[in-house]
């Protein structure tokens, strides 16, 4: 990038230096999204936008919009105005299996994950792999489960469990693996770590560095800037509906992105949207 931009990173903001390319067509682009409930307008104008490998970071107050407006990219609700592109192309997504068609896949603070079973069962569920004589084939989906929880989470053993019994971390690793494993090009976690402990919060964290490597693009939606701000290539800030604005996570500082978060307030480092204060 340019020199003036490395330069406002090496002034101590950035604890990293973010590599991903942004001179290509994003992966996604929302414009202008708007959804009302009744009378109110719980997503107001709103654009945001996701490259390969990048992790973007949406942040704001409950009852700011975040979930809704990611619900629109997901499919579960259908926007007033606005429009969605993915990789460049116009997209119709009318509903969750549209946006699967797209390679976006949603992890939901709640996972929804199958509790009595064991991971390799949740990975292939409703797509269970047969044998030629119509009957489970647990040894091929096992091994499966085996190499794609081996590249995100090494240290999983817990295959012979039921994923009820295993940690918070670990259930978000298996969530993850079959979100993975359908193909995802587009991550959307919905509050990952809310009731998450420091440790699997920590795990948490490495399991996106490993998505981020395959070039996978994540948006990591979140209350606290604290759980994401290290994480994130990007910040995006919404308030009241409305996009405040987003930056580089290197050119702002975690207080300059809380002044966004509760007074609306656009610091030098970002580019105002149409929620920004006015001065
Ligand atoms: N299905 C719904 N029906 C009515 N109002 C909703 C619905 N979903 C969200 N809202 C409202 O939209 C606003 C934004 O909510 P939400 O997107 O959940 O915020 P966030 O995820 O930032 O906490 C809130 O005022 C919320 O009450
Ligand atoms: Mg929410």
């Amino acid at each position: 990038m340019s020199t003036t931009m490395d330069s406002i990173a090496d002034h101590g903001r950035a604890h990293h230096h973010s590599d991903v390319d942004r001179t290509g067509t994003p992966l996604i682009d929302m414009r202008d999204i708007s959804i009302a409930f009744g009378g109110i307008h719980a997503v107001d104008q709103a654009s945001i936008d996701l490259y390969k490998g990048e992790v973007v970071a949406l942040l704001g107050h409950n009852g700011a919009g975040k979930s809704t407006l990611i619900k629109i990219l997901s499919g579960a609700y259908k926007r007033d105005s606005g429009e969605i592109f993915v990789r460049g192309e116009k997209a119709s997504i009318g509903n969750p299996r549209d946006a699967k068609a797209y390679g976006i896949e949603t992890i939901y603070q709640t996972l929804a994950l199958a509790d009595n079973v064991d991971a390799a069962a949740n990975l292939f569920l409703g797509r269970e792999i047969m044998t030629s004589w119509g009957t489970l084939d647990d040894g091929a989906m096992e091994a499966e489960a085996r190499k794609v929880m081996g590249r995100l989470n090494p240290n999983f053993r817990r295959f012979k469990e039921p994923v009820k019994a295993l940690s918070g971390g670990q259930r978000q690793s298996v969530a993850i693996a079959r979100a993975i494993l359908f193909n995802a090009k587009i991550l959307i976690m919905d509050e990952p770590t809310a009731a998450l402990g420091p440790q699997e919060t920590a795990q948490v964290a490495d399991l996106i560095k490993e998505l981020k490597k395959e070039d996978i693009g994540i948006f990591l939606i979140s209350h606290d800037i604290h759980d994401v701000f290290d994480l994130s290539d990007r910040v995006v800030v919404m308030k009241n509906g409305q996009v405040v604005g987003s930056a580089r996570t290197e050119d702002v500082t975690k207080d300059e992105v809380l002044g966004m978060i509760i007074l609306g307030k656009c610091p030098p480092g970002a580019t105002p949207g149409p929620g920004a204060m006015k001065e």
